[in-house]
């Protein structure tokens, strides 16, 4: 039993974002914090975390409590259990109420794998380093792999001595039982005798994404070829291949820091690449990426680049599970190393400078990837290419965000030497065939987009400082993604988003606040807007286009049509901070707030001047309310920050 102020210490001490946040990534969000829900699939957050309440909740499934109950929801741990883990993380001990011995035979199981493996973790790193065994043929060979001491520490790697049972019969003695022997996988039992699964091995101990040890892999020594090069734990109730990443725990921070995870294929790869200052990598361990692989790394990046060593050949075999990865909303590239060479393999040989230059250098977004390598084999074979055009769009359409796809498009339709039209119309078929198939929620998602450019750098030189510069771009927004639906908080305080038509959403935000156009040309488009709203018929861009009034047509087709060079910067800086940039639901908000904040600079400036021109102190006091109004709601947006990035 743990005493009540024990736990009451535990939960006052645990601070809920910190404890979420050894799992999800969290980014704030007003006074909460924002990620996608380790309980169910999303690709847009719904899961929030309120560090004042030391609550959270997901708006998309439902999952909700303090920190106590997110460990034990996420790790499938009892109460006990999960105050434990809350009072090792922070530091805080726990005397027990003294305990029987049934008690203390029903610590509860999986506690007791962890246990076990933390001892066998420290005894095989013992006889790795302390050992004459275990120095002269497990250090040797590490050494001779040129692997420095610190990783050797930090990867908390050891050495299985050669004799069968020597773990297993240590581990009986202290105490430690056959029951968890077994199920953790150290020993193996045969006609009532424990052999270790892996005497004579380096060992290689799994890191769950907390730090624990919840298995091992172990090499053979030389390379004997009669016998598994590795030998891993089994699935047990702490061990899940499927779901596990060799080295997440080491690899974390980094990834968040660097926004971007590298997956390499097995231990020594990953541990080279730390050795080399790059410690942003995880391995697979020698399978290709499940479902579950993916979410874990996308609760820290949507990027992730795939180091392969190998021929085309093996790569072109693993596209269809590059593209279940495109289709969970990630960004992937391919890095290709040398033939002959790995990751582990080239940053031995290589400075470590060399290697995060190789990798940055070597980088080729997957799509582009495909194509390029697709397209080198049909060598004008029209029929070829045909199937071509078929397979790079299909996976263009596994893309969620609509914005992202006609990206891709427009490069692709570059390296194939085909108009951009055509794929489009390709791709638009493929979407249609699944929004008929799809839920009406998800379809909103696929919806196909217009074939226009991206919301882009402002084309029509216009002073940044100049009103007319926001109102501009909330026409090009309206104009570009009128009729796309977004999804919105109607009211700060409002805990649901809401599907709303962009169109809809930015009159209603701009009218509500009685804000006017000064650009006569953009008040007539955004007139024709306010009636659309109102008639509810928002209208085509095409109408735009084609306007009756030349200089209104004249605007549009350059607001909407404005040429953007993407190609050679786009490839060269990573497209993926772009994408993310530009997302629309961001746009919008964006440009509504740089639109109002402006506009409430320039009303208080008049009211200001108004005011020193006041004559009654009547006029006085109702000019003064409306000043405070307006600062007011200056402060508001401001606060939000987002006014500040487009009008500065
Ligand atoms: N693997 C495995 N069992 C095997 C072979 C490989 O579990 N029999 C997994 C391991 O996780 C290994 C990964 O697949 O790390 C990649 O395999 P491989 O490239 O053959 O091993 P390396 O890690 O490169 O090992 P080394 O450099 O020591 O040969
Ligand atoms: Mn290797």
């Amino acid at each position: 039993m743990i005493p009540r102020d024990t736990i009451d210490t535990i939960i006052q001490t645990a601070r809920i974002e910190e404890v979420v946040g050894d799992y999800v990534t969290l980014r704030r969000r007003g006074v909460n914090q924002l990620g996608l829900c380790p309980f169910h699939n999303e690709k847009t957050p719904s899961f929030t975390v309120s560090p004042a309440k030391g609550i959270y909740k997901c708006f998309g499934c439902g999952k909700a409590g303090n920190s106590v109950n997110f460990i034990m929801e996420h790790e499938h741990y009892s109460y006990p259990e999960a105050l434990k883990y809350l009072a090792r993380k922070y530091n805080i001990e726990i005397e027990e109420e003294e305990q029987t011995p049934e008690q203390l035979q029903e610590l509860n199981e999986k506690e007791s794998l962890y246990n076990l493996n933390l001892f066998a973790q420290q005894y095989f790193s013992k006889r790795l380093l302390e050992s004459e065994e275990g120095k002269a043929i497990g250090l040797s060979y590490f050494k001779e792999r040129g692997m420095r001491e610190d990783m050797v520490t930090r990867f908390q790697l050891g050495f299985s001595p050669g004799k069968w049972n020597a773990f297993s019969e240590h581990a009986i003695q202290q105490g430690y039982k056959k029951e968890f022997l077994v199920k953790t996988g150290l020993s193996i039992e045969k006609e009532n005798r424990l052999y270790d699964r892996f005497h004579g091995r380096v060992m290689f101990p799994i890191h769950g994404p907390s730090g624990r040890v919840i298995g091992f892999g172990g090499r053979i020594l030389g390379g004997d070829k009669t016998q598994a090069k590795y030998v891993n734990s089994p699935e047990s109730e702490i061990y899940n291949k499927s779901k596990t990443l060799y080295g997440i725990y080491f690899a974390k921070n980094a990834i968040i820091s660097k926004n971007s995870c590298l997956l390499v294929e097995g231990y020594t790869d990953v541990i080279s690449m730390h050795q080399a200052g790059i410690e942003n990598v995880v391995a697979s361990s020698g399978t290709s990426l499940t479902h579950e692989q993916v979410r874990m790394i996308q609760r820290y990046t949507s990027n992730i680049s795939i180091l392969y060593d190998g021929d085309p050949a093996g790569i072109k075999a693993s596209f269809r599970g590059i593209d279940m990865i495109v289709e969970q909303g990630m960004n992937v590239k391919i890095v290709l190393f040398p033939d002959g060479e790995d990751p582990d393999s080239y940053a031995r040989k290589h400075h470590p400078s060399e290697v995060e230059s190789f990798i940055a250098a070597n980088s080729v977004n997957f799509i582009l990837f495909k194509t390029r390598l697709l397209l080198a084999e049909t060598q004008n074979d029209p029929i070829k290419k045909a199937a071509l055009i078929k397979e790079i769009v299909n996976t263009i359409a596994l893309i969620p965000d609509g914005i992202s796809r006609s990206l891709y498009v427009k490069e692709c339709s570059g390296l194939m030497n085909i108009p951009e039209q055509a794929l489009m119309t390709e791709l638009n078929k493929i979407l249609r065939a699944r929004f008929k198939k799809s839920s009406p929620e998800q379809a909103g998602e696929m919806e196909a987009i217009p074939t226009e450019q991206p919301v882009s750098e402002p084309q029509i030189n216009l002073d940044p400082d100049s009103a007319e510069f926001q109102e501009k771009e909330i026409i090009r927004m309206l104009l570009l993604y009128g009729q796309e639906v977004i999804q919105i908080k109607l009211n700060p305080s409002d805990e649901e988003e809401v599907p709303v038509g962009v169109a809809d959403y930015v009159v209603h935000d701009i009218t509500h606040d009685e804000m006017t156009f000064e650009n006569t040309l953009f008040k007539s488009i955004f007139d024709e807007y306010v009636r659309g709203v109102e008639n509810d018929s928002i209208p085509d861009r095409t109408a735009f286009l084609s306007h009756q009034n030349q200089e209104i047509s004249f605007l549009a087709v350059n607001l909407v049509f404005t040429p953007y060079e993407l190609s050679e910067n786009w490839l060269k800086n990573n497209i993926m901070v772009t994408t993310e940039e530009t997302r629309l639901q961001m746009h919008v908000m964006l440009a509504l707030h740089a639109f109002k904040a402006r506009k409430l600079d320039k009303m208080m400036t008049e009211t200001r001047k108004k005011l020193s021109d006041a004559a009654t102190p009547e006029e006085q006091s109702v000019l003064m309310k409306t000043f405070q109004e307006l600062k007011k709601q200056s402060i508001q947006i401001n606060k939000d920050g987002l006014g500040r990035i487009i009008t500065r």
